[in-house]
């Protein structure tokens, strides 16, 4: 389904329309909603999930960049007003958590609950914000097939990456990314702010998940995010990686509906 949105027409997938609060999954970068296929088909039994691409991602119009982590925020409560759905369990993994930071930042009477998957609040360093840009110049060299062939390594667990029922689904969606979507994207990557002063005012029930075996924001530096939020508990993934709802769906899909379950009591 479609929705233009600011301006922007933004394609989204919705299951479960009716059947409890709504769950807004936001997904990371360099992919698109089909990493949330899971999901999508697992929770929509208890919840009205809506699942978007983001601009310039997936089967979303594409205008041009950077795309600020403010603006995916802003498309993201625009569509919720397209639903007529007041108030959602924001839950996004890494590029998605600096999304739904920012949601909170801008719309936080509209969070119902906030989840935030294989996350971190810091932002770039100095030396990060110059690998951004030398992955906006390689991406732009290679290709995106390329691209997402060399990060897919630091991804997922050693054991998804052998999985082809994971590592080869990571693959497709990355692939199949534009050029100028992920350029566009790493430079909101990289000036994205500093979310850590808001830790302590995230009065929403908070769900902090992390895959045992996440790489990128590892499960030491989860749990000190968790311990920083009021309300925050923590879930670490077995046999999970960066990607956790794709790489061990059951084991997310159970956190989440506990998370759902509680909310709607
Ligand atoms: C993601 O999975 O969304 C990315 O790892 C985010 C990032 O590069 O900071």
């Amino acid at each position: 389904m479609y929705a233009t949105v600011n301006g922007v027409r933004l394609a989204f997938s919705a299951r479960g329309r009716g059947r409890g609060p709504a769950l807004l999954l936001i997904h990371g970068f360099p992919l698109d909603r089909r990493m949330w296929e899971a999901q999508l088909s697992g929770l929509s039994r208890l919840a009205h999930v809506v699942a978007p691409d983001l601009r310039g991602h997936g089967q979303s119009e594409a205008p041009s960049g950077p795309y600020s982590m403010d603006r995916h925020a802003d498309d993201l409560a625009g569509l919720l007003d397209r639903l007529s759905i007041q108030q959602a369990i924001v839950t996004g993994l890494s590029m998605g958590g600096y999304v739904a930071f920012a949601f909170w930042r801008r719309h936080a009477e509209r969070v119902l609950a906030l989840t935030l998957l294989d996350t971190r609040a810091e932002p770039d360093t100095p030396q990060a914000q110059a690998g951004r840009d030398a992955a906006a110049a390689r991406v732009q060299q290679i290709g995106a097939e390329a691209f997402a062939r060399e990060m897919l390594p630091r991804l997922l667990a050693p054991a998804s990456l052998t999985d082809p029922d994971i590592a080869d689904r990571a693959l497709a969606i990355m692939a199949s990314q534009t050029p100028s979507g992920i350029v566009a994207a790493l430079a909101g990557l990289r000036d994205r702010p500093d979310s850590r002063p808001i830790l302590p005012t995230i009065t929403a029930p908070t769900l902090v998940v992390v895959g045992a075996e996440d790489a990128l924001t590892p499960p030491a530096d989860a749990a000190a995010m968790a311990a920083a939020i009021p309300q925050a508990r923590l879930a670490t993934i077995p046999a999970a990686g960066h990607l956790s709802p794709l790489e061990n769906p059951a084991a997310v899909n159970a956190t989440l509906r506990e998370l759902i379950r509680r909310i709607g009591q």
